[in-house]
């Protein structure tokens, strides 16, 4: 069951996002670049919302960047989104260090090259001790690829007599899926018109608020986020109860 009220000890009603970040491409097409430079300016869009995000003391941010349906893609264009994202780590680990702000990479990372795992867990390392927003990566993840190796995970578990069939539950699983110990999101955005959840956070959006916008990921900034946050406030989040039940507590 979804926590009754969800404000957490910064006192913040909305303590995860989680974010399709969609429209790179046809931002560039619109100005006749090619298709990467989109994505490198979506790279600068990421700063501002993980800025915005700091400021509003969120506890977690999470990017869905890279899909493991992505490969399918021209190779050249996975090739250079493989070298922005190694630019990325490279880059932009000082600052979210300098922030406070916990860098986590979630996905099937064995698909990526030797060099981009080695700048993964050296961003990891080196931002584990931080005890502001927990930004996540989705990197080669896929919603349904999580819940697989959960799965796998406990049936290991079962198997080797440490864990009881009895004990899976609602609860436990979420112990084994890439998001364990954070609140479950609250918010979902996509951008760039879509409206799928193309097997991002599967699981976890069972409860969550969804906000769909035409805004092409480039040119959604911290007034267009403001509108989604904005958007999420002024529902009433019932979880399964009704609304004069809510306004009796
Ligand atoms: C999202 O933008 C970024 C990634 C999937 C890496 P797209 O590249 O999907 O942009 P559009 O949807 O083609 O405009
Ligand atoms: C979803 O965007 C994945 C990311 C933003 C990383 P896509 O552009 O790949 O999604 P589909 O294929 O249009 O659903
Ligand atoms: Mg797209």
């Amino acid at each position: 069951m979804p926590e009754d009220k969800p404000t957490g000890s910064r006192g913040n009603d909305l303590r995860h996002v989680c974010i399709i970040m969609d429209g790179n491409g046809r931002w560039a097409k619109k100005r006749f670049m090619p298709r990467f430079a989109g994505h490198k300016a979506g790279l600068s869009t990421v700063r501002k919302i993980v800025s915005s995000c700091v400021e509003q003391e969120i506890e977690a941010l999470t990017l869905f960047a890279f899909s493991s349906e992505n490969w399918r893609r021209p190779q050249k264009e996975v090739g250079l989104l493989m070298e922005l994202f190694a630019t990325a780590l490279t880059r932009e680990v000082k600052k979210l260090h300098e922030n406070n702000v916990q860098l986590r990479i979630i996905g099937d990372l064995s698909a990526f090259s030797e060099k981009i795992q080695t700048l993964i867990n050296n961003a990891i390392n080196k931002t584990a001790g931080n005890t502001g927003l927990v930004l996540n990566i989705a990197a080669n993840y896929g919603g349904r690829w999580d819940i697989t190796q959960a799965a796998r995970k406990m049936a290991y578990e079962v198997q080797q007599g440490k864990l009881a069939a009895e004990d899976i539950t609602e609860e436990s699983i979420e112990n084994y899926l890439s998001l364990k110990d954070l609140p479950e999101p609250d918010l979902f955005i996509r951008t760039g018109g879509e409206k799928r959840i193309s097997n991002f956070v599967l699981w976890q959006l069972a409860y969550c608020e969804l906000y769909f916008t035409d805004i092409l990921w480039p040119d959604f900034n911290k007034p267009q986020f403001q509108d989604a946050i904005d958007s999420f406030r002024s529902r009433q989040r019932r979880f399964g109860r009704t609304g004069d039940q809510l306004k009796e507590e």
